[in-house]
């Protein structure tokens, strides 16, 4: 009994015949292909010929689909010497080249590279132009155009290097549609010590993809993209590649670089259809946040770029007007990380740092590969692929980590954890961010109150002129003296039963040191004596704001008007206290009491127990806000402006510190009435009113709490 396939076969047979008798897919060095011949593959799954790209009328050899309706060349021989008219010939020349010959001009306009010799030419299905020595069938293989790729690399076309000879196997795009010469872009692979797939313009990144991505995704053939395309990488002494193969081979489908710059998967389902490309988004852009910052997509309205633990941008302004290309830099340049109790901090899902400076270990633990990049002072960053207690590559970086982002999985679509090297400060501040215990929060309430006075002093200095004197925070008394110069200062003396130990003491002076601006009361020195702990400042003639704003509470009179507490002007905003990580909720608190002219923490109401930030939300939920603001303040502002401050100050006080905001869209929302806010959520302590953290927030947010320390207290002053 015969198969029926095979009947199907043997009637088929003549009319198979009769296709290879017209099309054939061999040429041989008596034969010729004129313009308007077609060589076409076994499988009928390519054709060669002349064509003329979209509305051009110049004419290529090249290589297209062939079943397919739609012209879609995947190959072009003489791509920067195109045929005025009908005259070319493809054919084999003298020593046994094939060449493209111009019968017009007399002129060879492209031919093969290879030493003498008896050759033929055969178009395999694969889509691969291949010259065996001798005849098709039994010559060794002497140049194939998979070797000499253009825009579009098919199944098992190789995209790499030859260490042994040099060739490189790169993609590199048409001029336009109309013209498939060599345009501006590359897409090649980096040989560098860990591989990486780079799209190139000119000479400058556009974006890069690392190796491994291409290397896990055909372990994992389920995950998108990978369950049509079966990508592979292929790195040892001689050659390091990558390509693909289709996992259906009856599914039409191929990779290729567009005029703009842009790596396409593409299959035929009647129409070209696009399966995945890059880059996706703007945080694909190569060095899109310069050196030392990484980009997050997901941030919603806020600004992608942030920085990398222990470092802060370059340039504020430029970093508030959006424009992240200086990068970042180290926050405190003056404190070692070499030997000087410095560590690591994790960022969560990193598309890890250009590897072209990287440095790989083979078969290191995870432990192992942070101790290598500990013991050498020039390691800025590690990651491991190894998981668990397995062994497996690691990679230490030691300058500029550029073009890190951010990503929502661990590989193979994902990214590996990226360990920072950070100063002893930061690696202290990491630490607390995650777990705020009561100790910490006596620390933050000091914090916290040091950085008020430094705000409230420059809204005094500011906006004031009349002389008066003003009182001090808790915790500590003031004097006023003179140093022998005869220049006023004031003393801050901390108490001595205040919890705060030394080092915390000493970290606050570096915080306040760090807060020099013209219009911010200036730190002169410092004392520790014994449990006496001072502070030196400038004397501020005119008190601390406290005094203005609340005096309200007590003379019922009225110094401030709204023009007057618009003090939050971007202009200091940004290059004052903007530019220190200061604490986002406490500034919130301020902003509320400013425009209630309320003490949170002394604040009641007849109606309920809720503090002043319960206060707030609850007459914003009830769109009663402008209930909230002083009285005495008698229209003397913007019903709008007043509104948006209290929705910005509601933003900064929400209970979950990754929704606040940053300080840099705080100081957008500010400065620009355009920017849309988004509806403020339930407050911090906004009925406890002990100083205790709540952790309510899902813990995620604690994975890649990158930023500041996040100082949740109720007590602003
Ligand atoms: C060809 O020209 C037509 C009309 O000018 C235009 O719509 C079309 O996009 C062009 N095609 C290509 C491939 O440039
Ligand atoms: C191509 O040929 C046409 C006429 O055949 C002529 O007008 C045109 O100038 C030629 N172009 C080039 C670049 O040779
Ligand atoms: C090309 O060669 C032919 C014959 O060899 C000659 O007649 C013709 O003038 C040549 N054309 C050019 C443009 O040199
Ligand atoms: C052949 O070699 C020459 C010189 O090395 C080079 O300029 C030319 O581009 C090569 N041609 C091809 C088709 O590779
Ligand atoms: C993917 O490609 C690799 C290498 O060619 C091969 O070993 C593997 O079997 C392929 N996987 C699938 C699902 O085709
Ligand atoms: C491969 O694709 C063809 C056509 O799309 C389909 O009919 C066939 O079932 C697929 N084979 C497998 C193994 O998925
Ligand atoms: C640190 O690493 C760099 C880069 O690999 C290397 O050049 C340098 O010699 C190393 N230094 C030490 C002390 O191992």
């Amino acid at each position: 009994m015969m198969n029926p396939r095979k009947w199907v076969f043997i009637l088929l047979l003549p009319f198979l015949f009769f296709r290879f008798g017209t099309s054939i897919d061999t040429i041989t060095p008596t034969q010729t292909i004129k313009d308007g011949d077609v060589l076409v593959s076994s499988g009928e799954t390519f054709a060669l010929g002349f064509f003329n790209p979209g509305n051009s009328s110049r004419r290529y050899v090249g290589i297209w689909y062939n079943k397919i309706t739609e012209q879609t060349v995947v190959w072009v021989a003489n791509r920067d010497s195109p045929i005025n008219g009908t005259t070319g010939v493809l054919s084999f020349n003298q020593k046994g080249n094939l060449e493209i010959y111009d019968n017009t001009r007399n002129l060879t306009v492209w031919h093969t590279n290879i030493t003498a010799g008896s050759y033929s030419a055969r178009l395999l299905d694969s889509g691969n132009l291949v010259l065996f020595q001798g005849d098709s069938m039994s010559g060794g293989v002497v140049w194939q155009s998979f070797d000499h790729p253009t825009n579009t690399q098919l199944p098992n076309m190789k995209l790499g290097l030859d260490r042994r000879t040099g060739r490189e196997w790169l993609l590199t795009t048409w001029k336009s549609r109309d013209d498939p010469g060599i345009g501006e872009y590359s897409y090649r692979v980096e040989p560098s010590e860990v591989p990486q797939l780079v799209m190139f313009k000119g000479s400058t990144r556009v974006w890069r993809i690392p190796a491994w991505l291409a290397r896990h995704s055909s372990a994992k053939p389920e995950t998108t993209p990978s369950f049509i395309f079966n990508g592979t990488y292929v790195n040892n002494p001689d050659e390091v590649y990558s390509f693909y193969t289709l996992i259906n081979e009856s599914n039409v489908a191929t990779v290729f670089v567009d005029e703009l710059g842009s790596l396409k998967h593409v299959t035929w389902v009647g129409k070209w259809t696009e399966f995945y490309s890059v880059p996706q988004d703007i945080c694909d852009a190569y060095g899109r946040c310069g050196a030392y910052g990484y980009c997050d997509s997901n941030n919603g309205r806020e600004f992608q770029c942030t920085c990398l633990p222990g470092y802060e941008p370059r340039s504020i302004g430029e970093w508030y007007l959006r424009d992240a290309s200086s990068g970042c830099i180290k926050k405190r340049e003056e404190l070692s990380m070499c030997g000087n109790g410095e560590g690591f901090v994790k960022v969560a899902y990193a598309k890890i740092p250009d590897m072209s400076k990287a440095r790989a270990r083979i078969g290191l633990s995870m432990n192992e590969c942070k101790e290598e990049c500990l013991r050498n002072c020039s390691c800025l960053a590690y990651t491991s692929e190894a998981e668990g207690g397995e062994r497996a590559n690691c990679f230490t970086w030691h300058e500029n980590l550029m073009d890190v982002r951010k990503f929502t999985r661990r590989f193979p679509n994902g990214g590996l954890d990226l360990y920072v090297r950070v100063d002893a400060v930061e690696l202290a501040q990491h630490k607390e961010s995650r777990r705020l215990n009561g100790k910490m929060v006596a620390v933050m309430v000091t914090s916290v109150v040091l950085t008020s006075v430094l705000i409230i002093s420059l809204v005094c200095w500011l906006v004031m002129k009349k002389r008066r004197r003003g009182k001090d925070i808790q915790e500590s008394d003031d004097e006023n003296g003179h140093l022998s110069t005869g220049k006023d200062i004031a003393v801050k003396r901390l108490s001595t039963h205040s919890k705060q130990g030394l080092k915390e003491f000493k970290n606050e002076v570096i915080l306040i040191a760090k807060l020099q601006h013209r219009n911010l009361v200036r730190l002169l020195g410092c004392c520790i004596h014994g449990e006496e702990r001072m502070l030196v400042y400038e004397y501020m003639p005119n008190g601390s704001l406290d005094s203005f704003i609340f005096v309200a509470e007590i003379t019922g009179s009225k110094l401030l008007t709204w023009s007057r507490r618009g003090y939050m002007a971007p202009e200091y905003a940004i290059d004052g206290i903007f530019s220190t990580k200061s604490d986002i909720f406490s500034f919130g608190v301020i902003v509320l009491e400013i425009i209630s002219g309320k003490r949170n923490r002394k604040f009641h109401h007849a109606d309920h127990d809720l503090n002043l930030l319960g206060h707030a939300w609850k007459l914003w939920f009830d769109g009663k806000a402008s209930e909230l603001i002083d009285p005495l303040m008698e229209g003397s502002f913007s019903m709008s402006t007043v509104l948006r401050c209290i929705q910005i100050g509601l933003l900064c006080v929400q209970k979950c510190p990754k929704d606040r905001p940053t300080m840099s869209s705080v100081v957008t929302m500010l400065v620009s009435d355009t920017v849309v806010l988004t509806q403020p959520k339930q407050p911090g302590f906004y009925i406890d009113r002990s100083p205790k953290e709540t952790q309510e927030c899902s813990p995620a947010q604690s994975s890649l709490s990158i930023n500041e320390v996040t100082m949740t207290h109720l007590d602003a002053r």
